[in-house]
């Protein structure tokens, strides 16, 4: 690849071009300012590569997604969400006997200190589950101070797994603590998806098993939500992990990142929105009409993407599932047939075509958790229980980097020149 010239007034700077695996052309910049004393602007950092990435891929015009090379329609359909996990963090599909030992390390991790339960109860019981995750998530590292090192590959794989074994107990504890039930322990007979959702909806005077196609329709989610490149979230991880943070404190920012309304929090807002609609008597013609107005700072929930500018085939295989899924589980849900008209009107609507808006993970996730028995503040944190091997994964690929430097952004100063101090009688 011939490398890229930069000229400014008189200047000029040779920069080294590199190339992707699927052709994409990164021009390294690194060595602008250090020889020219210029900065690049990059607002949202919508051009720029912190580095390189081989977890997934991500072709936004083609609308298409991979993890490690799979296609995620491929991998919905026939892996399991461990399968995934494993497969996001060492770079292969495991082996049945690999697979089979990665099931078993993380059964063997899905407990909790009993001391842990104090920290539930911290809270109040109207606390965001996303909250007392990223906190149980913080708090996690002070109960295995062994195993911190990111720099010790075995700590590393011991943490990674502690991480995707425990999350799925304390999302179901922290909406046991919620609703004022008893915590559910895990059942490590169980797969991964059916021992969440026992501990999620058994309470202890009654059995529970969890319906089938619930089980294989949170695997699919869980596998849908699993990576998704330099996102807000990722970026979060590997930005704190970039200081030699330790996972668990790099995983509970990503965890905040994730928790915002442009990004993982829109399932719920998707959801509230559909509500508010039904409830108000809303035309959704209006509804499309205040999204259009600059001088409102409402936005359709679920709809727009940085990186998909065609569709986002995670949202294709979900508007689908919706349909499957509510008919398999006989859920009638007026919500779903607002969300597919409201879809069909703004995909024909000029506003959302010249902005190449289409509906992203969030707009059809939120019905499906719902027809599962799921309430709407949990949306979020099954995203999250989701996301978490694809943070875990992108953080050990960022601390086993020997070229990895701490992420330390420029600035285009833009404040007040020197002045000096006034003492505060003269102000
Ligand atoms: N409703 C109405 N208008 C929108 C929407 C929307 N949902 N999304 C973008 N636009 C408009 C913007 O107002 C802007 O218009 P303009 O060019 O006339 O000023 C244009 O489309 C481009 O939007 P940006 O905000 O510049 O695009 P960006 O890539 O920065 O934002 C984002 C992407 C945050 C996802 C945005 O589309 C959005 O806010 N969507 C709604 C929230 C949402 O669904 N988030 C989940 C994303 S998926 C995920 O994170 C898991």
């Amino acid at each position: 690849m011939p490398d890229a010239v930069f000229r400014h007034e008189e200047d000029e700077l040779t920069l080294p071009a590199y190339v992707g695996t699927e052709g994409e052309i990164g021009v390294d910049i690194g060595n602008l300012r250090a020889s020219l004393g210029v900065v690049t602007v990059d607002r949202g950092f919508a051009n720029t590569a912190e580095g390189a990435s081989s977890v997934s891929y991500i072709n936004g015009e083609e609308g298409i997604l991979r993890y490690r090379g799979y296609p995620i329609e491929q991998l919905a359909e026939q892996a399991s969400f461990l399968e995934v996990a494993y497969l996001l963090q060492y770079g292969e599909l495991p082996t049945i006997a690999e697979l089979g030992a990665y099931e078993d390390a993380i059964t063997q991790h899905t407990l909790l200190r009993e001391d842990v339960k104090h920290l539930f109860e911290a809270f109040p019981h109207s606390a965001h589950p996303m909250q007392i995750l990223a906190s149980a998530t913080s708090a996690l590292a002070t109960y295995y101070p062994d195993a911190l090192d990111p720099l010790d590959v075995e700590a590393v794989d011991i943490s990674s797994r502690r991480l995707i074994a425990k999350t799925p107990t304390m999302i179901a504890w922290s909406y046991k603590y919620g609703v004022h039930q008893p915590y559910v322990y895990p059942d490590n007979d169980l797969d991964y998806a059916s021992s969440f959702l026992r501990m999620m909806f058994a309470v202890p005077a009654e059995d529970y098993v969890a319906d089938p196609v619930v089980t294989r329709t949170l695997n699919m989610l869980l596998i849908l939500h699993a990576d998704h490149g330099q996102n807000c979230s990722a970026s979060a991880v590997r930005l704190v992990g970039s200081g030699q943070a330790n996972i668990f404190s790099s995983v509970a920012a990503g965890i905040h990142a994730l928790s915002g309304p442009l990004h993982g929090g829109a399932n719920q807002s998707v959801l509230e929105m559909l509500t508010r609609i039904v409830e108000s008597g809303d035309q959704i013609e209006t509804v499309i009409k205040k999204a259009k107005d600059k001088d409102d700072p409402f936005r359709l929930m679920g709809f727009g993407h940085r990186i998909y500018k065609n569709f986002d085939p995670r949202a294709q295989i979900l508007k689908k599932a919706a349909e499957d899924v509510l008919t398999a589980l006989g859920v009638d849900d007026p919500l779903l047939d607002l969300a597919m008209e409201l879809e069909g009107i703004a995909l024909s609507d000029e506003y959302f075509v010249e902005r190449k808006l289409y509906p992203n993970v969030d707009f059809y996730s939120g019905i499906i958790y719902r027809a599962m028995g799921f309430p709407t503040d949990m949306f979020t944190v099954l995203f999250a229980m989701g996301r978490l091997p694809g943070w875990i994964s992108q953080w050990r690929e960022l601390s086993a980097d020997p070229d990895t430097k701490i992420f330390r952004p420029r600035q285009l100063y833009t404040g007040s020149p020197e002045r000096s101090f006034v003492p505060r009688q003269d102000r």
